[in-house]
């Protein structure tokens, strides 16, 4: 049976990948898309979400527009922070069409999720991709909200690796520690895709020339990645490849890519003001005893999984064929 997901993004490079290989990949029923802020403002993530479905052919597929910044507001005298160095400034590797195609649903993203839950109760993975502001806001409206999904799977945080907004901090939880801690801490089962192995399994130009050499859909994904292979080089790898990240969580979420390390241990977030803001702090002191089990612990840290991983998601969006939209750049 495929899992029944809700997917919450903060639509940029990577993000469209994630959405792309759930809309594709049969062993996910992809029943709503939430957008939020992050990577880019929320207008351009749900511009970006809404192309996404429609490119992947599934125009059915709701997309919600949700919060447009963190849960306790931008600190006073802040400007919002997005990362358009990373995604480009339309969250596409300035390589987008700049098509707004369809439109979003009335509710919001947060309100989406509870009715999905609620729609489906016991069954629904929600996989959030980006700060979890929407997920907070939907525990706000429905504390009981553990009890009605399968659990959470999110992209983010980082256990033994280190930080790639501050030395510590991975950018989908310090965008909004204060939601990822009340994310953390509720009673559902949690499963965190980090950076332990979303750094670790990466796309090179083999694969872009792969996703190039498929339909429309494919070669719509290899012109994105130009712009977020040049920060990767810059930034992190020194040769241009790029992170696989928010992909990485749906599989995971859906069962195709199987960690062959993740413990389930006590974990937190770090909120308030200093250097290890936004950290994820994760329980690992068992590791020399095989992980035993620790007491009330519901947070599984994904530490190992297959590094080649990309090669799987490149061919389900390379062999996906044409789009039906028009992928002309302006
Ligand atoms: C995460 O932050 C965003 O830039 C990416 O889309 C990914 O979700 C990686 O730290
Ligand atoms: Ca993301």
């Amino acid at each position: 049976m495929p899992t029944k997901m809700l997917l919450d993004c903060d639509t940029g490079v990577d993000d469209t990948m994630a959405i792309l290989y759930a809309a594709l990949h049969p062993d996910v029923e992809l029943l709503g898309v939430g957008s939020v802020w992050g990577n880019v403002d929320v207008e351009t993530a749900t511009r970006n979400s809404l192309h996404t479905v429609h490119l992947a052919g599934r125009g059915e597929v709701p997309v919600a527009r949700g919060a447009a910044g963190p849960l306790a507001g931008w600190p006073a005298g802040t400007d919002p922070v997005y990362a358009f160095h990373v995604h480009g400034d339309d969250g596409q590797g300035n390589a987008g069409t700049g098509r707004a195609v369809g439109r979003a649903v009335a509710e919001t993203a947060a309100e989406q999720m509870v009715s999905v839950a609620k729609a489906h109760p016991g069954e629904v993975e929600i996989v959030a991709v980006g700060p979890l502001t929407n997920v907070a806001l939907a525990l706000g409206l429905c504390p009981e909200l553990p009890a009605l999904v399968r659990g959470i799977t999110i992209m983010g945080g980082a256990a033994n690796a280190p930080g790639n907004v501050t030395e510590v901090a991975e950018a989908n939880i310090w965008h909004d520690p204060e939601a990822a801690a009340a994310v953390f801490n509720a009673d559902w089962p949690l499963t965190m895709v980090g950076l332990d192995v979303t750094m670790r399994t990466t796309l090179d130009e083999s694969h872009r020339a792969t996703l190039a050499a498929g339909g429309t859909i494919g070669q719509y994904t290899s012109r994105i990645l130009d712009f977020y292979f040049d920060f990767f080089a810059r930034e992190a790898f020194g040769e241009r490849r790029s992170c696989l990240h928010d992909a990485l969580a749906v599989a995971v979420a859906c069962g195709s890519l199987e960690p062959t390390l993740a413990p389930t241990v006590n974990a937190h977030v770090v909120v308030g003001e200093g250097p290890t803001r936004g950290q994820t702090v994760c329980d690992l002191r068992g590791m020399y005893m095989g992980f035993p089990a620790q007491e009330g612990a519901h947070c599984r840290v994904v530490l190992e999984s297959d590094p080649a991983f990309g090669d799987a998601v490149v061919a389900l969006i390379a062999g996906a064929g044409d789009a039906a939209i028009d992928l002309e750049q302006p």
